[in-house]
């Protein structure tokens, strides 16, 4: 009798996609969903030719190396910085993502970090739920105006263009990007966004939205440098990777008031988070889950299994990142 592939879903994900990867392959799970170490994912990946990972299993050489029986890894994110991708086609394994299923609930959360942020809600409700409030005043937790304002975007790929539709069709912002390429004219006149230089995009930004990949050349994208040429009223947005902002720089500015204040999702080295962010009062934080609705979770789940599948049983995956 032949052996069915085996397989290992490396966090815990929905039953329903469990099951259906159980009617294909022998599937290993993570019953804990603690994230292994990599010395543990080494061990539970022996024999098993895909994975399911998120972006907390890192995909390098050494574990490549490691377990040569691997064809597949796939990420349930489509943020996929964990991914060593040369290392991956140099190793013969195949890489792939969730584009398009997360994109406008992502884009609903980064609008939404926004709008808290530019209206400080988290921090009024804060004070509100402390008991000190005692009396209405002109200008109390007085914060910036969103409507009308300069929405900046640092990335524009799909998630930064669902944000420049909201800002442009729903608040009649004035949508300024950069990007590491100009969107062909069709596109930046569907988002009502014009293309700047990056300084001119920290300079004239109300609202900066960070939400480019996570890669080496965008570590600490905004650091000190870049914070001190934008304006002291603004605010900053991260919903893409932690890394890209300079944290330990973010807070000094956010405590010295040089920027007003920032709405962020991502950390570097997270789930830690830097102290000096936990100090300040004008920073909402919440934990990595822009895309976390049930049913945007669901379909990222979905879309990563039915890439094993495809891979696996038909040899072509569905989203994938490179050649394999
Ligand atoms: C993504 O899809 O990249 C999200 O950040 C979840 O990791």
């Amino acid at each position: 009798m032949n052996q069915r592939p085996a397989i290992l879903i490396a966090r815990a994900v929905f039953p329903e996609v469990v099951a259906r990867l159980r009617e294909h392959f022998e599937v290993e799970t993570n019953d804990e969903d603690a994230p292994f170490t990599p010395a543990q994912l080494i061990e539970r990946l022996q024999g098993k030719v895909g994975v399911l990972t998120t972006g907390s299993e890192r995909i390098d050489a050494a574990l490549l190396a490691a377990c040569p029986q691997l064809k597949v890894v796939c990420n349930i994110a489509v943020g996929y910085n964990n991914f060593d991708v040369p290392a991956m086609t140099a190793a013969g394994v195949l890489g792939t993502n969730t584009p398009d299923v997360l994109t406008e609930t992502t884009a609903d959360f980064g609008f939404a970090l926004l709008m808290a942020t530019a209206r400080r809600i988290t921090e009024s409700e804060h004070f509100l739920r402390a008991g000190q409030w005692n009396r209405w005043a002109l200008d109390m937790f007085a914060g910036a105006e969103v409507h009308g304002s300069t929405l900046g975007i640092l990335g524009m790929g799909r998630i930064g263009q669902a944000i420049a539709r909201r800002g442009a069709h729903g608040f009649g912002m004035n949508v300024i990007y950069h990007n590491r390429s100009r969107l062909d004219a069709e596109s930046e006149a569907a988002c009502r966004a014009r293309y700047v230089s990056k300084a001119e995009l920290l300079q004239q930004a109300d609202h900066l939205v960070l939400v480019l990949p996570y890669s080496a050349e965008s570590h600490h994208a905004i650091g000190a440098a870049e914070l001190a040429q934008m304006k002291p009223t603004a605010t900053l947005v991260n919903i893409a990777r932690g890394g890209i902002v300079d944290d330990a720089a973010l807070a000094v500015a956010l405590r010295e008031k040089r920027l007003a204040a920032a709405g962020l999702d991502v950390f570097e080295g997270e789930p830690c988070v830097h102290p000096g962010l936990l100090d300040v009062p004008n920073v909402v934080l919440t934990p990595h889950i822009a895309s976390a609705t049930l049913k945007t979770r669901r379909a990222m789940a979905d879309l990563a299994a039915d890439n094993l599948i495809a891979y696996l049983t038909r040899g072509e995956a569905l989203t994938p990142l490179n050649a394999g």
